[in-house]
């Protein structure tokens, strides 16, 4: 199956519809990144967004949004809950991985897994103030978004961490969803752009369903040549 069929039928089975609130990560550090531009906060860009919990809180913060997924069925759910709020998203139904995509990356290694990645799957899109990934596995993305941001943009990206805290870890059993410690900013350093890191962190945290969740999170800012 793939996974586009995969995710609409978990979509279309109620997939997420109990965690409508945008992200942690993304509420306590807005302020810092939309106060950044001096004037509108910009344009902002959501990859993987699944029914769009973080996009219509950026777009509600002022941001331009495009949210990006794979699933039809996410984006319907997104678009309907955005036109109930009263927000403006610019919904994009399409994949981020090569045909194969995690179908075939979970039986991958990891270095296998990186060929999967569509060379620029945005390539078209522009520049960003703000590009956000979370909770979706790409491997070798975050090197190309990094010329996706402008000058003083930030990228912030989570994802579920392999780990050895034991089996009350909730989330992705598969390997293949979760990232080994330090490979998210190896992945920013393989970049030519100038950057700074503000947070990179490997732990366990408290969802707000009050699960505990192995995280790795970054977030970085592109600094001026
Ligand atoms: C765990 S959900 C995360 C959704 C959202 N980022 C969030 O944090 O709520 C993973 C998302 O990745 C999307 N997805 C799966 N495969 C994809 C692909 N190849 N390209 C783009 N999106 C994909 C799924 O449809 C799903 O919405």
């Amino acid at each position: 199956m793939d996974d586009r069929t995969r995710w609409d039928a978990r979509y279309r089975e109620g997939a997420y519809s109990q965690r409508p609130w945008p992200s942690d990560f993304l509420q306590q550090n807005i302020r810092v990144v939309a106060n950044n531009n001096q004037q509108s906060p910009g344009r902002a860009l959501d990859l993987a967004c699944g029914a769009g919990r973080n996009s219509i809180f950026l777009a509600e913060q002022g941001f331009t949004t495009q949210g990006i997924d794979i699933s039809a069925a996410a984006i319907a759910r997104g678009a309907a809950y955005a036109t109930k709020v009263g927000t403006k998203v610019g919904w994009v139904c399409q994949g981020l991985l090569a045909q194969g995509g995690v179908e075939v990356a979970q039986a991958a290694p990891v270095a296998e897994k990186t060929l999967l990645l569509s060379q620029d799957p945005i390539r078209n899109f522009g520049q960003y103030q703000l590009i956000i990934l979370f909770r979706f596995v790409a491997p070798g993305l975050l090197t190309t978004l990094m010329d996706h941001l402008l000058p003083g943009g930030h990228l912030m990206v989570e994802e579920h961490l392999r780990h050895d805290l034991g089996e009350e870890i909730v989330g992705p059993r598969s390997p293949a969803f979760r990232v080994a410690p330090g490979a998210l900013l190896a992945e920013v350093a393989a970049s030519t752009q100038p950057y700074e890191v503000i947070e990179d962190f490997a732990g366990a945290i408290t969802e707000p369903s009050g699960g505990k969740a192995a995280i790795t999170r970054l977030w970085v800012q592109r600094l001026s040549e």
